[in-house]
């Protein structure tokens, strides 16, 4: 069964408590959590204090997207705030292997994260080390954005890896998903689509995501 994890990017803020609720009701997986430094990313998302906030109503999985150069100097910091995954750009970490075995020895599942110009085949040698793969499809800043095609091919080629390195690691797509694609991206190999605007700018984001996790049963 295809993941929905809902970008909590594209939420309310001034009514968070309403909108962490409404992901706790609805069918939905994981809450995704956008943090961005305006240094690796040209955007400042939110930090800590807005963590904790989400952390102490939300219900599911924590799955949190850095979006900062040296991220090493937040793992700890992270964990104690409750996320369960702690994704880092591949583009951030000059040495990937020790970040990914730190954010481990915290007890978090480690996440990669590629933007859209990084080829999957530079995780040739560490695929085994990675809980979670999340591509980009759309480059990394804002929520909103329109999905970048290629996407399908490289969620094929990371597919691919994956079996022939008999690695356990779960697929992510992040940016742009709809209705539209949500299908296609599951056949290619996705386990998890994030989802901001699509989900939190519709009328009914409850029946969204339904809609959303109905898509991808099939
Ligand atoms: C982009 C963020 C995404 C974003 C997705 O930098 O990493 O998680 O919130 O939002 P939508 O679904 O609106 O593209
Ligand atoms: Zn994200």
């Amino acid at each position: 069964m295809t993941k929905i994890a809902p970008s909590v990017l594209a939420a309310d803020f001034a009514n968070l408590q309403r909108d962490i609720e409404m992901v706790n009701r609805s069918e939905a997986d994981w809450f995704h959590v956008d943090i961005m430094d305006g240094v690796f990313v040209p955007n400042i998302s939110f930090g800590m204090p807005v963590l904790e906030a989400i952390t102490r109503y939300a219900k599911k999985t924590i799955d949190v997207h850095l979006m900062i150069t040296d991220p090493d100097r937040y793992i700890g910091t992270f964990a104690a705030l409750g996320s369960d995954i702690l994704t880092v750009h591949y583009e951030a970490c000059p040495h990937l292997h020790r970040s990914l075995q730190a954010i481990k020895k915290e007890g978090m599942q480690a996440g990669v994260a590629l933007n859209p110009h990084t080829p999957v085949s530079l995780l040739t040698d560490i695929i085994k080390d990675i809980d979670l793969v999340c591509i980009m499809s759309v480059n990394p800043g804002f929520g909103g954005q329109s999905f970048i095609e290629n996407t399908f091919t490289k969620v094929e080629a990371l597919k691919e890896l994956i079996l022939k390195k008999n690695a356990t690691t779960q697929i992510e797509i992040d940016g742009g998903v709809t209705d539209e694609n949500a299908l296609q991206l599951k056949k290619a190999g996705a386990d998890v689509l994030v989802a901001g605007s699509f989900v939190f700018k519709s009328a009914d984001p409850i029946a969204t995501i339904q809609e959303l996790k109905k898509f991808t049963a099939v």
